[in-house]
């Protein structure tokens, strides 16, 4: 039996909850500064930038401006520690992986995540303007093609709202980027972008990481994320 707000402890229900924060990493010592260049790219707002006795940097962010001095809404972005980058590299001798011999399992795990970025490990923001959402995705593809720092390192993919709704459809007909989109997400009224990186390190593999940008048209009680739809 599905467990809902009413059917849990008035003690669970009193509690107030938010996100608090997200830990990310960068492989390399070099990757810090370029790493929280996409951050800022992606909107985040940095707070602190700690240069440790390493010589990597600890980075704080926040998703936005009502957030400076909150204690939610805050990314930590920092070197992966040594073990955990020792494991990563165990792994990937161990499976051959980007050798000729490379493990089945990790070239099915890659044709997964190409054919559908939900199924990583990732994170999404909820952003309330589309037009925002629209710039930002012309300004990555821009720094994806020519910027020092960041060319080639980028992949984008989008998912559009399913169609039915004549005024949503519309204006994503219309859109620069959603305009000749043919993925489409798993529900209405709102649109899904994912960056994928190997500037963050993550997932079952510790070599890249998934962002995933949103945008929710106003007015529907049913959208991309209130339901999912198979
Ligand atoms: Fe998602």
């Amino acid at each position: 039996m599905a467990t809902t707000l009413e059917s849990q402890p008035a003690a669970v229900q009193s509690v107030k909850r938010s996100m608090g924060h997200l830990a990310l990493h960068y492989g390399k010592v070099e990757d810090g500064p370029v790493a929280s260049r996409l951050l800022q790219v992606f909107g985040m707002v940095e707070t602190q930038v700690l240069n440790l006795p390493s010589g990597s940097n600890f980075y704080r962010f926040v998703v936005d401006s009502d957030h400076l001095s909150r204690g939610d809404g805050i990314i930590y972005l920092s070197m992966l520690p040594e073990p955990q980058r020792a494991l990563v590299d165990a792994i990937h001798t161990a499976l051959k992986i980007g050798t000729p011999d490379q493990h089945e399992a990790v070239t099915a795990y890659n044709a997964m995540l190409e054919s559908d970025p939900e199924g990583s490990f990732h994170f999404g923001f909820l952003m309330d303007s589309l037009e925002d959402l629209e710039r930002m995705v012309l300004h990555l593809r821009e720094l994806n093609e020519s910027d020092p720092q960041l060319k080639g390192r980028l992949a984008i993919t989008m998912n559009r709202a399913r169609a039915g709704e004549a005024a949503v459809d519309a204006r994503l007909d219309a859109s620069p980027i959603f305009g000749d989109c043919k993925r489409y997400a798993y529900g209405r009224n709102g649109v899904q972008v994912f960056v994928t990186t190997d500037i963050v390190t993550s997932g079952q593999l510790g070599d890249r990481m998934y962002f995933e940008f949103d945008y929710v048209f106003p007015g529907y009680d049913s959208h991309i994320l209130s339901v999912v739809e198979s």
